[in-house]
């Protein structure tokens, strides 16, 4: 077993980690769809890689130290999937080659997603919000 110190560190660094791969996500969607030239640049696409891939670290080592499964957690199943479809939803957002209305539609529904993973985190429930 974890820590209890360690488990509401890892759930700090957790949430920093969920706010800054949103506003980055959103600044960059924002960007390439304003034609900008910083969304090119090598740090504005590989630091959202290490933001995302700390997201999980911590996600997966609060799971591991609070004994989460599949079985007695669904709703953390829940956001690794969509944790998954957000991070596909943003590759379409934010590759110029996607026409314009197709980057628009994709950086609106990763929002939403990623506003369902919120629901799903507080209330621990996969429907979230819509749990009733
Ligand atoms: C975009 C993706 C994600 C976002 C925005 C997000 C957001 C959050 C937030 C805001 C909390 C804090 C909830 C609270 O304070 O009660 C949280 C907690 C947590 N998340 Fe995530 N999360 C994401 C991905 C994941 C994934 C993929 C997993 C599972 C592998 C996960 C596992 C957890 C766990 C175990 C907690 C602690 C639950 C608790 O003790 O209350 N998260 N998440």
């Amino acid at each position: 077993m974890m820590a209890p110190e360690t488990y509401v560190l890892l759930r700090h660094a957790h949430r920093t980690f969920a706010t800054l791969s949103i506003i980055g996500f959103g600044a960059r969607w924002l960007g390439v769809l304003g034609a900008r030239a910083w969304t090119q640049r090598r740090t504005a696409k590989t630091l959202p890689h290490i933001i995302d891939t700390l997201l999980l670290a911590s996600a997966l080592t609060m799971a591991y130290g609070a004994g989460f499964t599949p079985e007695n957690a669904p709703w953390m199943t829940t956001k690794i999937i969509l944790l998954l479809v957000y991070i596909g939803l943003g590759v379409v957002a934010l590759r110029p080659a996607q026409p314009r209305p197709r980057r628009l539609v994709a950086g609106i529904a990763a929002i939403l997603v990623f506003a369902h993973i919120v629901a799903v985190a507080f209330t621990k429930q996969p429907l979230g919000l819509f749990a009733g």
